[in-house]
């Protein structure tokens, strides 16, 4: 199996410059874009060329009534549709090797950013809503699609017509053909200048747009609080205001497009009639044969359709090449937590964890300051404290999403940040606070932690986290799908899917951030039996609000503002009058089992 790192190949360029990331992303497509492009150069030449057979038809038929001959003519129309023949037929070249370029670019795209984007840090995901970073990768990929479809079938195909008129028109007249290329060099100049103006208002609908999009995403998310609170109609009014601005910036915007085609039928109608004058007064002084003059005004016509758009997608490759870049700016950003140089494979024998003179900070915010502490091999610690202690934040570092600022995290002598994350986290089994679970089946969310465990082994992980009967009771047992991050179970159930989760990963160290905070007393009270199972063996650090849950542990320890205050059994804590029996007083009473200690 190829490693996660190995997923993109080596020469990805991860800069934001949208050129380099299409010319990767074409790179292992290059036959078919091969193909793509010589099929429309060729197929280009010949529509481009029609003109001239036109002139020949015209010429031919003028001739029969002097007397030429019938074969001319006949010559002439054949190769009018041997023309016609070919170009179409390498039409459809460039659409099927165009098609292979394209999908294949944006398949290449989307891996490579996909891949990418798994190896940021959990503060990259924690400062972004994953509904964004989905769309950025969608644009960036869709990106290289466009682009293949502008450039060739538009683009190359104005290009190679631009040229081959410019040649066959020469050759007629080359005043014609520089009147000609003067109406091609100020459509083009005057297109880009507008187009230039026009950036900043489509920039603003697009701005307006993904606010309409933010807003739509963040009422849906929040829609039980709207039901609730009865705000229906206040929300229905907020997102009416952005769109009433949306339709004003997209006719602003649009009206804007019709101005430039107004603009270019104006240059249209000017070239194509000097064009057509000199023609025709070249005509009467003999210089120009009445096909000539076909091939003058076929010119005028095949360009003209092709001026006319080039504003339009002049402007749809500038906004597909900002979306490009704004994405790349986001997704392609470093990691800020690689693996370090040379980093090794953690080996757990003892698993004995020591946290030596650790300091933290979420950036200006402080959360432990040199703290010390040892957790023997096979050792139970309980962390308590009052909410924002920082006893999530143990665990995170302890899992390397963060690298501490001073001293070091060592597991059997090891320090953490010296091995790679994945062993590490293979190491360690977490049941964390809030579990989200994939929307897949169930049995492939409990066996996440072991890919190849059987049903019976999922059943028995399932059974002995108390899940097995409510798992059973769903109307597609082991198999329903859990709704998007697990929505349709409540919040107990979801807690012991996690916890079949961890029994089935079976690590030397146990992590537990409130695993059973979500449960009822009675399901709780079966649950620690498994857990006392799950723990046997194993080094263990469990958090807890709920303080009766952690009356099995070795130890407990009390963290407040990111030290340790208080540190011992839960007898010694009790009789120590500190915080702890502080807590425990408030709670005692509160749950049954409390009371019988
Ligand atoms: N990603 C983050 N960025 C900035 N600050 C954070 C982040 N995560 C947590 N914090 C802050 O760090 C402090 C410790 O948070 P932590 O989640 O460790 O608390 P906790 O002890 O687990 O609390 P609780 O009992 O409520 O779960 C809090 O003040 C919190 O606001
Ligand atoms: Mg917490």
């Amino acid at each position: 199996m190829r490693g996660a790192k190995t997923m993109w190949r080596s020469d990805f360029p991860k800069d934001t410059n949208p050129a380099r990331f299409f010319l990767f992303s074409s790179k292992p497509h290059i036959v078919p874009a091969v193909i793509s492009i010589v099929a429309v150069v060729i197929a280009g030449t010949l529509a481009s060329s029609i003109p001239y057979v036109f002139k020949l038809i015209a010429d031919a038929g003028a001739a029969l009534a002097t007397g030429g001959s019938f074969d001319a003519l006949f010559f002439a129309c054949a190769m009018y549709v041997l023309f016609l023949l070919l170009a179409k037929a390498l039409w459809r070249v460039s659409g099927f090797a165009g098609m292979r370029w394209s999908n294949g670019a944006r398949a290449t795209a989307r891996q490579t950013l996909s891949s990418y984007v798994t190896l940021h840090s959990r503060n990259y995901f924690s400062n972004r809503f994953a509904g964004s970073i989905a769309n950025k990768i969608s644009h960036a990929t869709s990106g290289m699609h466009d682009i293949v479809d502008l450039t060739l079938w538009n683009f190359l195909e104005l290009f190679v017509s631009i040229i081959v008129s410019f040649i066959i028109a020469f050759f007629v007249s080359p005043l014609i053909a520089f009147i000609f290329l003067g109406w091609v060099i100020v459509a083009t100049a005057l297109n880009v200048y507008f187009v230039r103006k026009r950036v900043p208002l489509s920039a603003y609908v697009q701005r307006v747009e993904t606010k309409l999009t933010g807003m739509t995403v963040d009422l849906l998310s929040n829609i039980t609080a709207m039901q609730e609170y009865a705000r229906r109609t206040f929300e229905i009014n907020r997102i009416e205001e952005v769109i009433e601005e949306r339709r004003r910036a997209g006719i602003r915007n649009w009206s804007y497009g019709e101005y430039v085609l107004i603009i270019n039928n104006v240059l249209q109608f000017l070239f194509g009639s000097i064009m057509l004058f000199i023609a025709i007064s070249l005509m009467r002084t003999g210089v120009l044969s009445l096909g000539d003059i076909v091939l003058v005004i076929t010119i005028i016509f095949r360009i003209e359709g092709h001026l006319q758009s080039l504003g339009s997608n002049i402007n749809k490759v500038s906004n597909t090449w900002g979306e490009i870049q704004e994405s790349l700016r986001e997704i392609i950003e470093p990691h800020e937590m690689p693996d370090s140089t040379g980093a090794t494979e953690l080996m757990v024998s003892k698993a004995e964890i020591r946290f030596e003179g650790v300091s933290f900070s979420y950036g200006d915010i402080g959360v432990f300051g040199n703290l010390n502490l040892i957790i023997q091999s096979g050792e139970r610690v309980g962390v308590v404290g009052r909410s924002g202690a920082g006893k999530s934040t143990l665990m995170r570092v302890l899992l390397h999403h963060h690298d501490v600022t001073n001293g070091k995290i060592t597991i059997d002598g090891t320090d953490i940040s010296k091995v790679t994350q994945e062993s590490l986290r293979r190491a360690i089994s977490v049941v964390p606070q809030e579990p989200l679970l994939f929307h897949r089946s169930i049995s492939e969310n409990i066996a996440y932690g072991k890919p190849d465990a059987t049903q019976k082994e999922i059943t028995e992980a399932a059974r002995l986290a108390e899940a097995h009967e409510f798992i059973e009771r769903l109307p597609g047992g082991y198999d329903s799908l859990v709704g998007e991050r697990g929505v349709k179970l409540s919040g107990g159930e979801r807690q012991r899917i996690a916890i079949a989760r961890a029994i089935l990963k079976n690590a030397p160290i146990l992590f537990m951030d409130e695993a059973t905070s979500a449960l009822d007393s009675e399901s709780e009270v079966a649950i620690q039996q498994a857990l006392s199972e799950l723990m046997k063996g194993k080094t263990v650090i469990a958090i807890a609000h709920r303080l009766s849950t952690l009356r099995e542990m070795d130890r407990i320890i009390v963290l407040d503002q990111g030290s340790i205050v208080e540190s011992g059994t839960h007898e010694e804590l009790v009789k120590a009058k500190g915080v702890y029996s502080e807590l425990w007083n408030h709670q005692a009473g509160g749950f049954l089992q409390d009371v019988l200690v």
